[in-house]
């Protein structure tokens, strides 16, 4: 792996959040030769998660909307990337509850955009690098919809989105697919599941829960936390998504996954253990599960995300390296150890319940 991202030039959208800062991490520590980001800062990026990659000199940032088609084009001038990964979006289930507007503003015309910017890039460029050349589209599990309780998401899965978030992934997938087969961009497509670790906004399920549990206060489970999430660790993801820009067929889609499907109860008790287990019980609570609260269920919540992984590993021999006990050991220590970071996102969160239904027609989730 490291041997094709030498020198490589590498354009990553959304990189100022979650998956994408770790995703620029992974590409400066193997070694890439550029490694750009272009991101708007929604409420969703957290500055000091490129605290690391701005010391680097192969790192530049590009504060820009993945809508603004020229600004796509004079990034991608500037750039010139090999790979260029898009994970720009407005990511959360909930949000997309109360807002779905803005999930099809930024996710489906934010793609289109930045499809047609590569495409003009990819045009231009000489043979060999346009042979070189990849768009790997990072998309989700959930644009599959539900499982009941057996069976598996494939990547031949039919595609039944069933929030506005999976229906706009779902409708960016189309658009890749479209200037794959009509254009001839070289494109991969990705569906992970649940990703967790350092640098994830306080809205998700995981983080959410650790940073309440170290606080004392309620840890709010959705219906009887019986729906089933496949967990994965997001540097496992980032690894996936450079073997599959390294070694993944173009034109193909893969499902990534680490075959950890567990209930969110489940997970939020092993929260609470960890968090006693390191001595980190909030002051005056008797154990953290003592904190757990049934809540009203999100609308439409999907039951059950499991991923059969087995092509990606196939043709690209990758493999998640992260046992899912100990990667959750190490994220609780994380959130406890960086409150600085934690802070800059409470400026704009405060840990409120999100998504119970419509809040507002249009508008800005940012
Ligand atoms: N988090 C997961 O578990 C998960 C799982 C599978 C797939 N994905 C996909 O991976 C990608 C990244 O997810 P994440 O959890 O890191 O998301 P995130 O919400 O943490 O980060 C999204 C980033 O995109 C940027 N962004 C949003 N709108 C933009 C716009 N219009 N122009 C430019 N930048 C914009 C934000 O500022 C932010 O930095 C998304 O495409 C998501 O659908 C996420």
């Amino acid at each position: 792996m490291t041997k094709d991202l030498e020198g490589s030039r590498i354009l990553i959208t959304g990189g100022a959040g979650f998956i994408g800062a770790n995703l620029v991490e992974a590409c400066l520590r193997r070694g890439a030769g550029r490694v750009a980001v272009l991101d708007c800062l929604t409420y969703a990026a957290n500055p000091l998660s490129l605290a690391w990659a701005r010391q680097q000199k192969a790192f530049a940032f590009h504060q820009a909307d993945v809508v603004d088609l020229p600004a796509c084009k004079k990034i991608l001038a500037e750039v010139h990337p090999d790979w260029v990964f898009h994970l720009a979006a407005e990511s959360h289930v909930d949000r997309s509850i109360e807002q779905p507007l803005p999930f099809v503003r930024t996710n489906v015309q934010g793609t289109a955009s930045l499809l047609q910017a590569s495409l003009l890039h990819w045009q231009a460029l000489p043979q060999s690098s346009q042979d070189r050349f990849r768009f790997v589209h990072v998309s989700t599990d959930e644009v599959f919809g539900s499982l009941e309780q057996d069976g598996y998401f494939r990547e031949d899965t039919p595609v039944a989105p069933r929030s506005p978030y999976a229906a706009s992934k779902a409708a960016s997938d189309h658009l890749v697919r479209a200037y794959g087969h009509t254009y001839g961009l070289p494109y991969s497509m990705t569906h992970c599941g649940n990703n967790f670790g350092p640098y994830q906004f306080p809205e998700k399920l995981i983080p959410l829960m650790i940073l309440r549990a170290l606080q004392g206060k309620s840890l709010p489970v959705y219906g009887q936390g019986i729906n089933i999430r496949d967990w994965i660790q997001v540097e496992d993801h980032c690894q996936a998504l450079l073997q599959v820009a390294a070694r993944g067929r173009a034109g193909q889609a893969y499902v990534i996954g680490a075959r950890n499907d567990r209930p969110n109860l489940e997970v939020v008790e092993e929260i609470c253990e960890v968090v006693d287990r390191l001595g980190l019980t909030a002051p005056g609570v008797r154990q953290s599960r003592d904190l757990i609260r049934f809540v009203e269920d999100r609308p439409g919540h999907d039951f059950r995300y499991a991923i059969d992984p087995a092509k990606l590993e196939r043709e690209t021999g990758w493999r998640p390296q992260r046992e899912f006990s100990q990667a959750l050991h190490e994220t609780v220590l994380w959130y406890q150890e960086n409150q600085p970071w934690v802070e800059e996102c409470e400026k704009s969160y405060a840990g409120q319940r999100l998504g119970l239904g419509l809040t507002s027609p249009g508008g800005k989730s940012s």
